[in-house]
């Protein structure tokens, strides 16, 4: 089909179709509905999975746009239960921020929600739901959101890889048992099949000395994906959408739920060959996306990149003034937790277990009435994560993005999600400069659920 007659044939549908919104004209936002609908998950002989999707599909579309620019989605819900969008990473107004009890109320099935906020950050992010989100994400809601730079590295192509794994029955059906106490209780809801971008084998022909961007995001309920590359050499750049102040030589990545990284790469394998991204599960090793190489792009390699622009990221006030809250993580299968607080109640933690909660921020299961801080605006403050549990948690806060501080009072990278390790104490720090209730919770959302959520104020 030609250019020229599929423009006709677009322009013959919207003149047909005159109740629309148009993306694009302005004043009318284009829409999000999210919906049931079916997609190609297995393998090629496997029959088409039920799933929900942004637009019915997996992933939803890609929303890519210039830095600073306003964002207009009106979510329309066609799902059989009410849902939100949140718009992971970004640093956004809070009433944009898609948490339901906390910026808006649940958008009903039928309902509709308009979102409408400015990116302020250049980088990688990504958008699903926060109602039953391990539910919801689970079935496939879920897309990417790509801000670009000013001026992008100059790389051969980008792409965005959403890294998933999903519960598959024979029959290709999701398991629906979303939300089970006993993965809540464990490592969250762990998949049996692993897709990119609703691909299972995602391949890509390249050429050798190709440079690529890959932008990751693990957009798993609670899979911690293990990856390194083969046949790939080149620099991890950027961490949860915010540049690395220097580029790091990219080896190893342990991708937590709802991290990103992006990566620029040569395609080093040789012509014939192929590449791959490895994920990497219990000692062995599986490609999630290989890249097959069919001739050369040149004959040397591209000199290494510079360091992606910084964002507009406010700079941290005096750590030794800054005001530091302990936030005790306990919980979950071989715990100690006995007791915890749920709806102004202390609770055993059989009662808790009878009402799904097996987890507890300082000894609070599910969100508190108060929030774990109240901070003025602009203030620096200090939260020192506690993990007295044998899991994993990967912790993510709205609206912010923060730096660890080590032991030694080294700051690592601006993120806004961080690892955990069982047993492990991480303090992060950052500068409370968005004003609203913030959700501070576990991203392995069966966890979340199950109690591992808090809120922070700021003035
Ligand atoms: Cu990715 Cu509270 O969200
Ligand atoms: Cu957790």
């Amino acid at each position: 089909m030609s250019l020229s007659r599929r423009g006709f044939l677009a322009g013959a549908v919207c003149a047909a179709l005159p109740g629309l919104p148009r993306p694009g004209r302005a004043g009318v936002p284009p829409v999000l509905l999210a919906r049931p609908g079916s997609a190609r998950l297995g393998p090629p002989d496997a029959p088409a999975t039920p799933v929900w999707g942004y637009g019915g599909a997996v992933p939803g579309p890609t929303i890519r746009l210039r830095q600073g620019a306003r964002i207009a989605r009106l979510l329309r819900n066609d799902l059989p239960q009410p849902s939100s969008v949140h718009w992971h990473g970004v640093r956004i107004d809070n009433a944009m921020d898609g948490v339901p009890g906390l910026t808006q109320p649940p958008v009903p099935p039928g309902g509709s929600f308009l979102y409408d906020f400015a990116a302020p950050d250049a980088g990688t992010f990504w958008y699903h739901p926060h109602h039953r989100s391990w539910e919801q994400m689970a079935r496939g809601l879920y897309g990417a959101l790509i801000v670009e730079e000013e001026a992008p590295p100059a790389v051969d192509r980008d792409d965005m890889l959403l890294i998933d794994d999903w519960r598959l029955a024979a029959d290709g059906h999701l398991r629906e048992d979303f939300g089970a106490l006993h993965d809540a209780a464990h490592a969250g809801r762990i998949g049996n099949w692993t897709t990119v971008n609703g691909e299972s084998g995602w391949t890509r022909r390249v050429r050798r000395r190709e440079r690529l961007r890959l932008r990751l995001a693990n957009v798993a309920n609670a899979r911690i994906f293990a990856l390194h590359l083969k046949g790939l050499v080149g620099w991890l750049v950027a961490l949860d959408g915010q540049p690395l102040a220097r580029p790091r030589k990219a080896g190893r990545l342990r991708l937590a739920p709802a991290q990103r990284a992006d990566l620029i790469l040569d395609v080093d394998a040789p012509d014939s060959g192929e590449a791959f991204l490895v994920s990497e599960e219990r000692g062995r090793g599986y490609a999630i996306a290989t890249f097959a190489v069919d001739g050369s792009m040149r004959a040397e390699r591209l000199p290494p990149p510079g360091p992606l622009p910084a964002n507009p990221l406010p700079a941290l006030g005096p750590l030794a003034d800054a005001r530091s809250v302990r936030l005790a993580m306990e919980g979950g299968a071989m715990g100690a937790l006995r007791r915890a607080t749920l709806d102004g109640r202390a609770l055993g933690i059989r009662d808790l277990a009878a009402r799904g909660r097996v987890w507890a921020l300082n000894g609070q299961a599910d969100m508190p009435e108060t929030p774990l801080l109240a901070a003025a605006r602009g203030e620096t403050v200090r939260i020192v994560m506690v993990n007295d549990t044998v899991w994993p948690h990967g912790m993510h806060l709205h609206g912010h993005h923060f730096r660890q501080v080590g032991p030694d009072g080294a700051l690592g990278p601006f993120r806004d999600t961080l690892l955990v390790d069982p047993r492990e104490t991480a303090e992060i720090a950052l500068v409370a400069d968005n004003p609203g209730d913030w959700l501070l919770h576990c991203h392995m959302l069966e966890h979340s659920d199950a109690g591992m959520k808090t809120w922070i104020r700021v003035g």
